[in-house]
């Protein structure tokens, strides 16, 4: 057989190139090439001469004997995944070191095994008297999980074959494992990309659904097997401020469930505790009456949350004004200082603006403009806004306060929490908004709203 040639693998999102370059075209990285077997690749004279078998078609109304899902017994993991493991279904989750990615699944697998399934724990990084270690400290080392400390995806899949299928198997992490099958060495594209195959092989051929974790670069990618994310089901990723005890559990990618809920823990001495009403969390040290912070009815999928945003306009001797965020799209609050710039009279060009979501929290949400707009005002005029008030809406580019949705559920738990009043558009899109007991601010202009506030 003819030496196949050398080729070059990015090591952060897997494009193969023939000769080393010092730049990968496809993601825009530097130095992640390296040399790699391509071995691997089927040479031409062992492929298939044989003629296709036939297989039966199946109709899309047929039943499946076996429930689809098993919840975790963890509410906030099942809301991610969308109620459960679906058998045979293949997670990825990532997230930085340390953020709590292994205490998750410790609590998650020991609940699942409590409840009578066959879970397996299979750990690359730590020994099995580790894992026992924070078992103990989290008070689940009574949970019949069976652990092992092991990397070779051939003798985890062997052994796994072996007796009753498990129900949930956790790998820590993928990159840590390594298979015969390809001669990279184990954390390299090839190698993970190989692993990720041969477990996925295993899943879907015995139902039993298998969760990998994954290690996060700098930026926030899951480092080396960005090729991973498109073969499996589903991408989670774990966030959380090092300062900060919350963690947000997200679904970037989901085949089985929505991509909009996220999951919200604390981070405690004893593990990680669910928090279910995570406004409360995001509120709870709140600066009473201080200038430039808006308190936000978002919602983050079906539940509604309430967040504090905070704004710090301050005069700047740069010639280019410094525009900082944190939380919030960049692009977004550059858009909101233009339109109060050019429509309301808010004269901005001599300011420097930082932005802040209270609490470690994301927001995607056009809905948060409004409220954006009320603390950036509220700094700069130094006038503190009413403590009793929710602020949402859409600001388009000419001014206007645009609709948003489920207007009665940010209401709702608006009133729940004790707020009286909130600022919203005048028109709601799709629901009223009801009786929640507020008293309701409509703003048609964001000019009303700068007027209100200065
Ligand atoms: P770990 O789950 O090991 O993180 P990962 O697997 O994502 O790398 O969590 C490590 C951190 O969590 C560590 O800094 C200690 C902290 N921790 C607690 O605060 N309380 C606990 O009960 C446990 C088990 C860990
Ligand atoms: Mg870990």
């Amino acid at each position: 057989m003819a030496k196949s040639a050398p080729s070059f693998v990015c090591q952060n999102c897997g494009a193969a190139y023939n000769k080393w370059q010092g730049k990968c075209e496809a993601c825009g990285e530097w130095n992640t090439l390296a040399a790699e077997d391509s071995a691997t690749a089927i040479p031409v004279s062992a492929r298939s001469k044989r003629k296709g078998r036939t297989f039966n078609l199946e109709s899309l109304t047929g039943s499946s004997q076996d429930a689809p899902r098993i919840p975790s017994g963890m509410g906030e993991l099942d809301r991610v995944t969308g109620g459960g493991f679906v058998r045979g279904s293949i997670i990825l989750i990532g997230g930085d070191p340390g953020i709590g990615k292994s205490t998750l699944l410790t609590q998650a697998t020991s609940m699942m095994a409590k409840a009578g399934h066959r879970v397996v724990y299979i750990s690359g990084e730590e020994a099995v008297a580790q894992v026992r270690l924070r078992a103990a400290r989290l008070g689940l080392a009574d949970a019949p999980v069976q652990l092992a400390s092991e990397t070779s995806v051939e003798d985890i899949v062997a052994t796994l074959s072996e007796g009753t299928v498990p129900r949930l198997i956790v790998i820590d992490s993928i990159q840590t494992m390594w298979t015969d099958t390809v001669e990279s060495a184990p954390g390299t594209v090839t190698q993970v990309r190989a692993s990720a195959q041969a477990l996925i092989r295993f899943a879907k051929k015995t139902g039993a659904t298998i969760i990998l974790v994954g290690h996060v670069t700098k930026d926030g990618q899951i480092a080396g097997p960005r090729v991973v994310e498109h073969m499996v089901d589903a991408v989670m990723s774990f966030e959380g401020e090092g300062s900060q005890q919350f963690r947000i559990l997200r679904a970037v990618k989901n085949r089985f469930g929505p991509t909009d809920e996220i999951g919200v823990f604390e981070m405690t001495g004893l593990g990680l505790r669910e928090v279910s009403n995570p406004s409360e969390l995001f509120l709870s040290d709140r600066d009473l009456g201080s200038p430039g912070t808006a308190v936000f009815g978002g919602m983050e999928g079906t539940r509604p949350v309430l967040v504090e945003l905070q704004a710090l306009v301050a005069p700047t001797t740069l010639g280019t004004p410094r525009r900082a965020v944190v939380g919030w799209d960049s692009s977004r609050l550059s858009m909101v200082l233009a339109v109060l710039e050019a429509h309301c009279g808010v004269k901005l060009s001599g300011y420097d603006v930082y932005f802040n979501v209270a609490g470690g929290l994301r927001i995607n949400e056009p809905a948060a403009d409004m409220a954006a707009a009320a603390a950036l005002v509220s700094s700069l005029c130094n006038a503190p806004l009413p403590t009793d008030a929710v602020y949402f809406g859409e600001i388009s580019l000419s001014g206007a306060v645009r609709p948003v949705a489920q207007t009665s559920a940010r209401l709702k738990e608006a009133a729940k929490l004790g707020f009286g009043r909130a600022v919203l558009p005048e028109a709601a899109r799709g629901d009223p908004g009801g009786d929640a007991g507020l008293t309701l601010n409509s703003v048609g202009n964001l000019t009303t709203l700068v007027a209100e506030i200065a």
